[in-house]
This record gives structure tokens, sequence and C-alpha cells, in this order.
């Protein structure tokens, strides 16, 4: 289910004095499964998502070219509009190993490059380190969301990763990501 959950920065709670070693999974201030309040909670931190509609057509594990075709006229408004360059389909599951992808992305990094992603099937878990809050949104199929170059985040695929998104890009070359070496990561739930 899709879902925005929206908690204070482990940072202040460490440098109060408590052992980050043992400190608890923290609780979440704010969180909500509605989309248009989803939206606008994140939109006023600089990050856009909408929900697009489903295209029941569109069958399980479509090629790219069908992928495309079904979402062309939406794909074409966000180039327009956000002014991406190309797009692509990624597909992670089924019969590729996926342990070593999963933990590329767990710990918090930021790309020179927008992180747009469109869920065409399954979820993914994104958590965004924005000033003295880590907002954690839930994707799944029909969530669009675009995280803005520079933004310190992570991403949980899960333990069994299964999904597929459209990716949108400016440059493609700018998606590199560059580690912050904070460990905030590890204080915050994953994607089950
Ligand atoms: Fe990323």
């Amino acid at each position: 289910m899709t879902e925005l959950r929206i908690y204070a920065s482990q940072e202040g709670s460490v440098d109060a004095g408590h052992d980050s070693a043992v400190a608890p999974e923290p609780e979440p201030l704010f969180s909500t499964s509605n989309a248009a309040q989803i939206s606008a909670e994140l939109k006023t931190r600089g990050i856009k998502f909408q929900r697009w509609p489903s295209k029941p057509e569109l069958e399980h594990e479509a090629r790219q070219e069908q992928i495309l075709e079904a979402y062309a006229s939406l794909i074409a408004s966000v180039k327009e509009h956000e002014h991406y360059q190309t797009v692509d389909v990624m597909r992670v599951g089924g019969d590729q190993p996926n342990t070593s992808l999963r933990q590329t992305f767990l710990q918090e990094h930021q790309h020179a490059e927008d992180e747009v992603r469109f869920f065409v099937e399954g979820c993914g878990l994104f958590s965004l380190h924005i000033n003295d809050e880590v907002l954690q949104v839930t994707c799944e199929a029909n969530d669009w969301i675009a995280i803005p170059a520079g933004t310190r985040h992570w991403f949980d695929m899960g333990t069994n990763p299964n999904y597929c998104v459209i990716r949108f890009f400016k440059n493609s070359g700018g998606w590199v990501a560059s580690y912050t070496d904070d460990p905030i990561a590890n204080f915050y739930p994953g994607l089950p």
C-alpha cells in the first residue's frame, strides 16, 4: 500500500546523548496512505508525487515497448513539463540475482541527477533525509515520484526484490550514487 511516514531525523537523538547502537526504532510523527495528502506533504519539501491511472489492459510482465506505449501520453507530458530527455524501463526480480543490488542503495546517498520513477509493478521504499526529517515513501504500482538531484536518500527494494519502473533522465550519466557516509539509514525501518 502506498504510504508516507514522516519521522524526526535520528541525528537529534544521537546528539542528545543516546547510544546510537541501542537506539529504538523511531516512531513516525505522521503517516498517511491518502495520495492527495502524500502529494501535498511531499510538495512542501520539494518532492513531486503523483498517482497515475492504472492500465488494466497492460499484461503482467509486459515488455518494455508495451509499457512505454501504454503510458506514452503521460510520459510525453512529464518529459515536456519536467524537462526529462530520456526514459527507460527497468525490471528487477525474476531470474536475476539481486541481493547485491538491494545493498547498493540501502545507505544514504545522493545523485547529480534527479531520481524519477514510475512504478509499473511491485513496490519500493524511498527514504528522504530532508533537513531535520526523514520521509519514508512506500511506492507501489501507479505511483510516480521525482526526487531532485542532491537530495539525501536511500532506497530499499525488499528482501525479495520484484518490481518494474519507468525511469526518467535528464542525463542518465548523472545517476551515480554518491554516498554520504552517514549511517542514518540503519535507524529506520526497511521494506518488509
Ligand atoms: Fe538513489
